[in-house]
């Protein structure tokens, strides 16, 4: 399988500019600033604000949103930890809306059920590089006046309805953290098309600190963190950013072809795709497997049985709505000063999530960078499924 990260000398040559200019933050250097245009041409938003995680992209939208104690956010639970920490780290309440099993997105159908007054915001993960039914999320958010901040730290190029991604909400947000099919190890960004809301991302993620030069002054008036992206990450994003649509095209044409090759295996289910998602990224393969067609081998065994014949997945994600560590949050002391006790014991009932607890058990992940080799390697992940198969009777019992 292809190695990941790619590069060459246009990263090195990148990385050597900055070191040799000195000027190694974007207080003083032009490389972030170059990175956040270059990205709003290609997203076709109006703003961008590089971050230093995709996890700071998501709190610095809650934080200039206004999100706090009190507040009720809306997220799935199928993504990873990051969603629900930002949501935690304000001191609002997370309240989960189950898994639409066919696709792995938010079930939009749940979604009314869980808004109450106190809905301050939605944060809709774009999992795995496709696109979460937006069609729908902006009705509803429409309706009730709650913004909504896209989660698309794994959607790079992906488009509904042959727009970007990330550009819909009151803000999109990107992750380039290592795994991620753009990436600089760790970075971020956040996308907007509201000036106002781009002025209070940008003091949100500068402790606070207004853009003094901007339209918009807020020294004084709000607090915040620092979240700011360096120069190095920048010069590295640019140099693989000239990558990425070609890589982008490889991993469609070869998740196309594994698609028509696995969905005729049984039990073997791949995810679909919302007739709207005109363009996936494929930050993996998602595919449920189905033990019953397998004689019965667990998920983990035939794993390891696809390992053996070299191709490594992941198992997903475990339900973010029963970690222990959501709980323990919920029982801090500052929750408990925020919230009263039955309000928290009734969340647990309301966050419950059974097609998400399914899914969990059937889900596997074949990573991006696998798709970025030659036609044939499909071909051969899809005959070493057939072969543990074909012999599953076997190992189910090894
Ligand atoms: C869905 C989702 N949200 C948020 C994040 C957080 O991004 P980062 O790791 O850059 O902080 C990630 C990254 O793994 C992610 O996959």
């Amino acid at each position: 399988m292809p190695s990941w990260p790619v590069f060459d000398q246009k990263e090195e040559q990148a990385l050597i500019e900055v070191v040799r200019s000195g000027s190694w933050y974007r207080g003083s250097g032009k490389t972030v600033s170059r990175f956040e245009e270059s990205y709003a041409r290609l997203t076709g938003a109006k703003y961008c604000l590089g971050t230093s995680s995709g996890t700071g992209a998501l709190q610095t939208s809650l934080g200039a949103l206004g999100v706090g104690p009190g507040d009720e956010v809306i997220l799935p639970p199928y993504t990873f930890v990051a969603t629900l920490n930002v949501i935690l780290m304000m001191h609002a309440l997370p309240v989960f809306v189950d898994t639409d099993l066919d696709t792995w997105q938010i079930d939009v159908r749940k979604i009314e059920a869980a808004i109450t007054p106190r809905t301050k915001a939605m944060i809709p993960v774009h999992l795995g590089g496709a696109v979460a039914d937006l069609d729908a999320i902006m009705r509803i958010a429409g309706k009730h006046k709650i913004p909504v901040v896209e989660d698309t730290c794994q959607s790079h190029l992906s488009e509904w309805r042959n727009r970007k991604a990330g550009t819909y909400g009151a803000t999109g947000c990107f992750s380039f953290q290592a795994s991620k099919n753009l990436n600089c190890g760790e970075g971020g960004a956040v996308l907007t098309n509201d000036e106002e809301l781009y002025e209070r991302c940008f003091a949100f993620h500068w402790n606070g600190s207004g853009r003094r030069k901007g339209r918009i002054d807020l020294t004084d008036t709000m607090s915040g963190t620092k979240f700011l992206m360096t120069e190095f990450q920048a010069a590295i994003l640019l140099s693989q950013m000239t990558r990425l649509e070609e890589q982008a095209r490889t991993r469609e044409q070869n998740a196309q072809y594994l698609t028509s090759l696995l969905r005729e295996i049984p039990g073997i289910v791949p995810a679909r795709m919302y007739d709207g998602c005109t363009r996936n990224a494929y930050h993996g393969f998602l595919f449920r497997y189905q033990k019953e067609k397998f004689a019965g081998m667990p998920k983990g065994r035939f794993q390891k049985a696809l390992s053996a014949e070299g191709f490594g997945t992941s198992a997903g994600y475990t339900p973010l709505n029963k970690r222990g560590y959501l709980k323990q949050a919920l029982n801090s002391r500052g929750f408990q000063k925020i919230y009263a006790a039955d309000e928290v014991a009734r969340l647990a009932e309301r966050n419950a999530c059974p097609a998400n607890d399914r899914l969990c058990e059937e889900a596997i992940w074949v990573m991006q960078s696998s798709l970025l080799g030659a036609r044939g390697d499909m071909d051969q992940i899809a005959q070493a499924i057939l072969k543990i198969q074909k012999y599953a009777g076997e190992l189910a019992k090894a």
